[in-house]
């Protein structure tokens, strides 16, 4: 057998970071080796600064020697000390379970970034508002439009160099979006950056590799500033740039320069730089962009442009106090998938329309051939109405328009910091433009996670539904996760987020995504510990001065998604960050509830949003996901080894226990209000006696023939469903709701031409059309939380709490109707597959385990026998009717009799 050799090395989360901000970063590798039930006994670390001698095992920062562990998911650095600016290398060698010792893994490559404050000794600038030096910048009260969106500001900056280059970082990031240039050419290729966080409390900067783009002699550096989520329109208020955070975008880079004698320059931001206006007349998330291409300034992102018409670039103080600026912990935005837009038809004067086949996040590229002066407007909508126009009803405020002044001549129009939501396209040509003049590509935007996940199966709807999923986490994973990405919302509604996490988990790998956005739900956390319903929190309207504090199952997400985290990720780092905030949290639930039935401090208390027929009771609702959070407090506090906190929450989870069923148990065994969301939540968060499950699983059946066999969840229910239904023995009934076509089910949202999850069961229906209310997004993930079922059941790959990303449960759930399935997930632990087909009333079942881990198999009632194909199977259970066995790493082809 081959030694064991560690692959995908991922250092805190990522591959390759750039610009990390620890001096104790985590590394996590997987397993590679043939034949079954191979394990690592051992593992030795080397990091250094030189890769070959890396690669040859000897490093200058870090060498662990062989220490004995199976772990290796983020085993924490414990070299020499980091400095800022630094490129280090790391690799692993791996002894496997006869003490076979690997060679050494191909090094990665880690870079620290600006570690302190003072590293930056750069200023933030901005656009002056006072002409220094007798150049006027134009008036700022100029608008081009009714919203007073502002232009973007154009920096830039010459310098030269009379040395050999060895290495050259920039680190840049803006109070606005910013787009970097060195010599002509665009610095890396994310977009939309540098995300959205709190801006009071901290920004995110970026760290870029241009040690290519530096040249011997003249160099120019620039940057295009936009409004984005700093100082343009955000969520629900039509509020003027400056309501949320601050009124001027600004802007911070700083490249350092690294020569062959190791001497280190320093190029960055201040009052040196010149500003400009050039030709993108506003640029805002929620309005769109116009873009007047007669304005471009050729050459200006080029050494030896003149720019003697360009003015001084003030330094400012962004904020009454400056954010934190610290480095980046999530993912890139990136453009990545493109749509060919085909034209439907005319509508009206002029108007042309185009549809993508798929509606998503992001923007349209066009192209075109006009004349000087031209004018082209593209409005975004995600449906038609039925008489051919576009439907934008459902963006409420949020224009979605982007505008192009043509300067003559072949052009090519991308707008740079402005997203829709979107599947068709209304272009506004100067008349006499005929349709094939003009040429639409559709652009997904999204953070850009590596894909973990795939699934088939042989049911065409549920391979909709799926792509349904992937496609409505790729519209709304835009810096945070967001609960649209179309009308004038967009914001990181915490409930949505923790109800959707697991599907989205097993989509794609979201471990530094959520890392980061935990950030934003710190930040968000106030004084009295509440937990907001979004984050980054911002005070809207409706709420103020307050922001809005966190509904049940809103804000606990504070609590979920942590555990979740550490569920999947193994990254127990996670809990303890979050351990206290988590604690306060819970804190103040208790202090407002003294007999443990969550009815105060419920703040909006949405419930189960957006359910059908009856609403669940809410106090039963909040009480529900008390218990449920008490309950993972005491795992949390097992793992933290805190010990008075296990004793502390063990009593509030049965209290809270006692408290639920007092409350909310009737004698006939139903439960207040009798909705399918209460049944499901008493079963799925174990809040029930054994005694009283079964009859709460037949109110959840009688609940479910009621509505015809549908489902009438909400949100929240949502998740447990399926879910729950498996755990009860009634896989059939969840099949049955999975593949439901009927109103209202997910079936029937894809009959009709849904490409993406709908944020309500009834956003569009044949008697009512689409829903009149100004609520009806058409990419809202929440009711694609089911996702996690079909990689968790049907497929039967499932996380399971206790695993910390290498224990897995194995739980296929074979049903006739699918005929086949095949599954992949890619943990950091390694790929693990499941496929299983019917042939005639025999199941075969092929599994993939990776080295390393090791796995339960559960197999339902339906199962009869069981063999393993060419060896015997490992000591098979018999418990509660389910067959259960474990198995270690490998390949396997079991062969199930099904009744
Ligand atoms: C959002 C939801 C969110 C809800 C809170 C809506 O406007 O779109 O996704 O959870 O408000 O009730």
């Amino acid at each position: 057998m081959s030694a064991l050799m560690p692959i995908d090395l991922r250092c805190e989360h990522l591959f390759e970071p750039q610009g990390l901000n620890t001096r104790q970063p985590r590394f996590t590798w997987a397993l590679q080796g043939s034949g079954r039930n191979r394990r690592q006994t051992a593992y030795r670390i080397v990091v250094g600064s030189d890769r070959n001698e890396v690669e040859a095992g000897h490093g200058s920062h870090w060498d662990s020697s062989r220490v004995a562990s199976d772990e290796s998911l983020l085993i924490a650095y414990a070299g020499r000390r980091l400095r800022s600016d630094e490129t280090l290398f790391w690799t692993v060698q791996a002894w496997d379970e006869q003490g076979v010792v690997s060679g050494f893994s191909s090094p990665a490559m880690f870079r620290t970034g600006l570690m302190e404050q003072l590293d930056w000794t750069a200023h933030w600038i901005s656009r002056s508002l006072v002409p220094p030096g007798g150049r006027t910048p134009p008036q700022d009260t100029v608008y081009d439009n009714p919203y007073s969106a502002r232009p973007a500001d154009y920096y830039r900056r010459e310098f030269s160099l009379d040395r050999k280059v060895k290495r050259a970082t920039v680190y840049a990031t803006a109070l606005g979006l910013y787009e970097l240039h060195l010599n002509g050419t665009v610095v890396g290729d994310q977009v939309l950056a540098p995300g959205w966080t709190d801006y009071h409390k901290r920004v995110e900067y970026q760290s870029y590799d241009v040690t290519r783009l530096l040249a011997t002699g003249r160099n120019a550096m620039g940057a295009i500033v936009g409004e984005g989520w700093y100082c343009g329109r955000v969520a629900l208020d039509q509020k003027r740039a400056g309501s949320h955070y601050g009124s001027r975008p600004a802007l911070i880079c700083q490249l350092h320069i690294e020569y062959e004698d190791g001497s280190i320059e320093i190029v960055g931001t201040d009052a040196s730089w010149t500003c400009s206006n050039e030709a993108i007349v506003y640029s805002d998330l929620l309005l769109g962009e116009k873009y007047d291409a007669r304005l471009e300034q050729p050459g200006w992102d080029r050494p030896d442009f003149d720019d003697a018409a360009w003015w001084g670039a003030e330094e400012t103080s962004p904020l009454p106090k400056a954010p934190l600026i610290d480095a980046t912990r999530g993912v890139p935005v990136r453009r990545t998938v493109e749509f060919h837009a085909k034209y439907l038809h005319a509508s009206g004067d002029g108007k042309l329309i185009f549809d993508l086949g798929q509606n998503i996040a992001g923007y349209t590229r066009l192209e075109l051939e006009a004349p000087r002066d031209a004018v082209f407007l593209m409005r975004h909508g995600e449906a038609l109405q039925p008489d051919g126009q576009l439907y934008t009803a459902n963006l409420r405020w949020a224009l979605a328009t982007d505008t192009y002044i043509s300067k003559g001549g072949r052009q090519v129009f991308e707008p740079r910091f402005t997203v829709h939501g979107y599947r068709y396209v209304e272009l506004t040509v100067p008349s006499g433009t005929r349709p094939e003049a003009v040429k639409l590509t559709g652009v997904a935007v999204h953070s850009d996670m590596p894909v973990a996940g795939t699934f088939a199966c042989g049911n065409d709807m549920l391979n909709q539904l799926h792509s349904n999923i992937v496609w409505t986490q790729r519209g709304n994973f835009l810096s945070v996760p967001t609960d649209c990405p179309q009308r004038d919302e967009r914001m990181g509604w915490l409930g949505d987020a923790q109800v959707f996490f697991n599907a989205a988990a097993y989509n794609m790998d979201t471990a530094a995504f959520f890392d980061k956005w935990l950030v934003d739900i710190g930040d968000a956390q106030t004084a009295e510990g509440a937990f907001t319903d979004v984050a980054p929190s911002i005070v809207y309207t409706r709420f103020a001065p307050n922001p809005p504090r966190g509904a049940p199952g809103w804000g606990d997400a504070g609590v979920i998604i942590p555990w979740r985290m550490y569920e999947r990720y193994g990254d127990i780092g996670v809990l303890d960050r979050c351990h206290d905030g988590m604690v306060r949290w819970l804190d103040l639930i208790e202090r407002n509830n003294a007999d443990y039935v969550r009815r105060n401090a419920v703040f909006s208390n949405w419930g189960d949003w957006l359910c059908l027929g009856p609403a669940t009771s809410k106090p039963l609702f909040g009480t529900a996901y008390w218990a449920y959070m008490a309950e993972i407090m005491i795992g949390v506090a097992g793992i933290l080894g805190r010990r008075q906190d296990e004793a502390r929450f063990k009593a509030m989870h049965r209290d809270i226990r006692r408290a639920f069923r007092q409350a909310f148990l009737q004698k006939d065994g139903r439960l207040e209000s009798d909705t399918q969301c209460a049944y499901l939540m008493a079963l799925g968060f174990g809040l029930l006696d054994e005694a009283d499950r079964d009859s709460a699983l037949g109110h959840l059946l009688n609940s479910i023939s009621v509505a015809d066999g549908h489902i009438q969840t909400g949100i929240h229910g949502i998740r447990l469903a399926c879910l729950v239904l498996a755990e009860c023995g009634r896989a059939d009934v969840a099949y049955d709701l999975l593949l439901k076509k009927t109103y209202p089910s997910w079936g029937f949202s894809i009959e009709n031409g849904a490409t993406t999850i709908w944020e309500r069961w009834d956003g569009w229906t044949p008697e009512r059309g689409f829903q009149s209310v100004n609520m009806n997004s058409l990419n809202h993930y929440a009711l694609g939380a089911v996702g996690e079922f079909l990689y968790a059941r049907v497929a039967g790959i499932e996380i399971v709490p206790a695993g910390a990303g290498r224990r897995l449960l194995l739980r296929p759930l074979p049903d006739r109707r699918l005929g086949w399935c095949r599954a992949s997930y890619t943990s950091h632990a390694g790929a693990i597959a499941s496929a299983w087909e019917y042939q005639d009333d025999m199941v075969l079942w092929d599994v993939t385990l990776p080295a390393n881990c090791t796995a339960s198999v559960e197999l339902p009632e339906t199962v009869t026998d069981v063999t393993l194909q060419g060896d015997t199977l490992p000591g098979m259970r018999q418990e509660n009717g389910l067959k259960r066995f474990d198995i270690g790493s490998g390949t396997y082809r079991f062969a199930l009799r099904a009744s």
